[in-house]
């Protein structure tokens, strides 16, 4: 019987052989059901605690066993029956090659590539964030299971876009800490799942802290103190990443290069173990940014020995080095008693545990619940589609004379298509991105709408001599309409690279001036970049008639850019940070961290919540080919917010003019219900997204305003839209002081609702005037 083959098991034995050319299914990373001697032990259970497993995995190993398990690439632990593994894969807007847990090829040549973050940000679309991220680790986990991708992935950068010149404000929210916060918590969930505790793929958020400068001027980051305040850490820089574990729930935090106040981010345990771990308590682990617990000893000189540089940073929270400095000299500061080996635990319990909950420690990866997603799944007519949407929801029209845009389209019409970025590619995908499923560039993307005669009239961004202006010329002479598609690209703005100025590069300015005053038809300005242009120039010139910010828009964003140009979309992205005028600069070195402005120095501030002067376009700016208007339909005038028991012999006199802090309000549900009604008052359906500020009674350390609310409703031609929000007064209404301190200010604060100005007076009320 045994040695007859029967031909169903003949069929079942053709199909696991095809099964295993078509889907090079992976191996168990651990706890393999046909290893006989280690599937039984604890740590393999299934139905255990995780915490239970990652206990008794943790006993059975040595010292050095943990040691190797320090790094990035993890080394495997054959007695144990575990693989090696490799934590670095990227996925910032889609499956990145950045990393080498991830290789393309094969069965996986391509992945979806989203707009850079800074472009899918500007939609304000906290659902698209999400389905964004779902997106991502759908195909994430089809990699994994097809053995070309790890489950670890160090994205989102979550850092304030502080100064427009860094390189890297591509991949960030932008500038505002709740938006960021908002994007971090959104995409994080898209990427992680909704399984309780179980992680689809597990997400980190990164650089905690205060970094935002790589090269500017002589200062790089693995050099750089950032000099950051009490006040300004409270309400800028920590906010993204207290929102991100939070709400979130995210289950890695990245710390980076450079120091603050002092102190390298990876081995200050105030950062990592006071603050992240324990008031915001991170549920997973944290990284360091690559190497840099080997940058902090040998370029920061911040410890006198590799063995005191280990023992610091994993005394300060640190659990897994991106880099070897941690395996190699971890033992030795072991045997130097400057770490006992019970200090390496709390690190592989915290990496152990996230690997578990990936199901890493489950046996068999197609029982995984994801474990069914492969090669088929990746690059889909879906994934695309949203790709293309998210490019339409995140461009931003910035200026319409006319209005002439949008163009009408019919086939006997010509457009001039001028410009470096026309035809653009890998442009579009920015940095951090991986290997894209296809594109549609802007000229590819106009061609579906009218005839073209391109142009490029500069050899390459940086358009170095006027060569090919001529070309241009005669283009935009003959065409019923000129494009001009111009910005940046990775050789101006990329990491390691910050911007000198915000000038367009060599001599774009002078070709679009030129090109316009030539042109036959309307000229339009079509701008890609991450960091923000001062392209005053083309704002102040009457001839150029519409300009248009597409970011850097992903593999779809050619398709999108044409499809607002000729108005199938009504465009809504708003832009996530300031524009600033050049001379914004002058006497603005990028190491100044201090978000608050000084007049008395001199000193400009920074955002839109700090920064008064001349903006070239502010940050919220963004119109679209409908007009809305907003109307309250109700908000209270007045808020009293209980104090606890500590005042009790304090009365409402008292408290005149002051800024109460919040440890001190009895903040459980205090907020302020507001519902305002947004109609559409022009002929398109249109997406609108409502901003709600708040600006407190004067104080020197408080914002100018501050985004409380944000809100994206589409709003069909005509109609209105009722959108209701609470906005919680701790929280929101409140500022930071000089000590760090959250203090609800006294007095009047007024709500910006779109163009409406809404006064609510807030009000102490002392626990011996609450009446039952
Ligand atoms: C535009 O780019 C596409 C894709 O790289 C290429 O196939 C095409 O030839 C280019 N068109 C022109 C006119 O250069
Ligand atoms: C409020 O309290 C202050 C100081 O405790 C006291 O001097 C004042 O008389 C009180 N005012 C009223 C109206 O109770
Ligand atoms: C508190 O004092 C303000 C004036 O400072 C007054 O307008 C308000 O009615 C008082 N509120 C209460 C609850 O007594
Ligand atoms: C937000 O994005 C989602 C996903 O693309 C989309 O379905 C939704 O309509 C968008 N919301 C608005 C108000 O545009």
């Amino acid at each position: 019987m045994a040695s007859t083959t029967t031909p169903t098991s003949l069929v079942i034995l053709f199909t696991l052989i095809l099964l295993c050319v078509t889907n090079q299914a992976r191996e168990p990373f651990a706890c393999d059901p046909k290893d006989g001697p280690t599937k039984t032990l604890p740590f393999c259970m299934v139905s255990m605690p995780i915490a239970e497993r990652v206990r008794d995995l943790v006993g059975r190993m040595t010292l050095q066993e943990k040691v190797s398990l320090l790094a990035n690439s993890a080394a495997p632990v054959p007695r144990l029956g575990i693989k090696g593994y490799e934590w670095w894969s990227e996925a910032l807007h889609g499956v990145s090659n950045v990393g080498p847990g991830t290789k393309f090829g094969g069965d996986f040549p391509r992945a979806t590539s989203f707009p850079q973050v800074i472009t899918t940000v500007a939609s304000f679309n906290a659902s698209l964030w999400e389905a964004i991220g779902r997106v991502v680790s759908d195909e994430a986990r089809a990699m994994y299971n097809g053995g070309v991708a790890g489950l670890t992935y160090w994205s989102p950068n979550v850092n304030i876009l502080r100064d427009p010149r860094w390189g890297r404000g591509q991949e960030t929210p932008g500038e505002d800490p709740l938006v960021a916060g908002k994007y971090a918590a959104s995409y994080v969930r898209g990427l992680q799942g909704n399984d309780g505790d179980r992680l689809k793929i597990a997400a980190c958020c990164k650089h905690f802290t205060a970094y935002d400068l790589d090269n500017w001027n002589g200062v790089d980051r693995f050099h750089f103190n950032a000099k950051v305040s009490k006040q300004d850490i409270e309400d800028t820089f920590d906010v993204p990443f207290r929102m991100c574990v939070k709400e979130g729930k995210v289950a890695s935090v990245m710390c980076s290069y450079n120091q603050v106040n002092g102190i390298p981010t990876c081995a200050d345990p105030n950062l990592l173990q006071k603050t992240v771990r324990g008031q915001w308590r991170l549920n997973g682990y944290i990284v360091s940014d690559c190497d840099s617990v080997g940058v902090f000893y040998d370029n920061q000189h911040y410890t006198s020995t590799p063995q005191e540089a280990a023992a610091d940073a994993i005394k300060a929270g640190l659990d897994l080095d991106c880099g070897p400095f941690l395996r190699i000299h971890t033992e030795m500061a072991v045997k130097t008693g400057l770490l006992s080996e019970v200090d390496i635990n709390g690190p592989l319990v915290n990496t152990l545990t996230v690997q578990m909950r990936l199901g890493m420690f489950d046996g068999e990866p197609s029982s995984h619940p994801f474990g069914n997603l492969g090669s088929k799944d990746v690059c889909t007519p879906v994934h695309q589609e949203l790709a293309l949407e998210a490019a339409r929801q995140g461009v931003v029209l910035l200026k319409n004379l006319g209005p002439s845009l949008p163009l009408s389209y019919n086939r006997r019409l010509t457009i001039a298509v001028i410009g470096p970025n026309s035809n653009a590619t890998i442009t579009m995908i920015g940095n951090y991105a991986g290997v894209a499923c296809g594109y549609t560039t802007p000229l590819q993307g106009i061609g579906r709408y009218a005839k073209t005669i391109y142009q490029p009239g500069c050899a390459d961004v940086a358009c170095i001599g006027d060569q090919l202006f001529s070309g241009a010329i005669d283009a935009a002479r003959q065409a019923d309409a000129t494009v001009l598609i111009m910005g940046l690209d990775q050789s101006i703005e990329a990491e390691f690279r910050d911007r000198s100025g915000l000038l367009l590069p060599g001599q774009q300015q002078d070709l679009v001036s030129m090109v316009a005053a030539a042109s036959r038809g309307p000229t339009i300005l079509v701008l890609m970049s991450g960091g923000p242009i001062d392209i005053s120039f083309a704002k102040n010139d009457p001839r150029i008639k519409a300009i248009v910010w597409a970011g850097y828009p992903g593999q779809a964003g050619g398709a999108a850019v044409a499809d607002i140009l000729f108005g199938t979309t009504n465009p809504g992205g708003k832009l996530p940070m300031t524009w600033y005028p050049q001379d914004y600069l002058t006497n603005l070195p990028m190491t100044a961290m201090d978000m608050r402005s000084s007049p008395l120095k001199g000193y400009p501030g920074r955002t839109y919540r700090f920064y008064k002067g001349p903006v070239v376009y502010p940050f919220g700016h963004g119109m679209g080919y409908s007009n809305f208007v907003h109307t309250i339909a109700s908000a209270p005038t007045m808020v009293a917010v209980p104090l606890d028991g500590h005042h009790h012999g304090l009365n409402n006199t008292t408290f005149a003019g002051k800024a109460i802090k919040v440890t001190h309000a009895k903040c459980n549900k205090l907020t302020i219900g507001v519902e305002v009604d947004v109609r559409n008052i022009g002929s398109k359906d249109g997406s609108h997204t409502l901003l709600v500020y708040s600006t407190p009674p004067a104080r020197h350390w408080a914002p100018h305003k501050q985004l409380v609310f944000f809100e994206k409703v589409l709003v069909k031609a005509g109609t209105e839209q009722r959108v209701g929000f609470n906005i919680n007064v701790c929280r929101d209404l409140s500022v930071v002081d000089t000590f760090g301190i959250r203090r609800i200010p006294l007095g009047d604060h007024s709500l910006h609702i779109g163009d409406i100005m809404h006064s609510v007076s807030v009000q102490a009320l002392p626990l011996g005037v609450i009446k039952n």
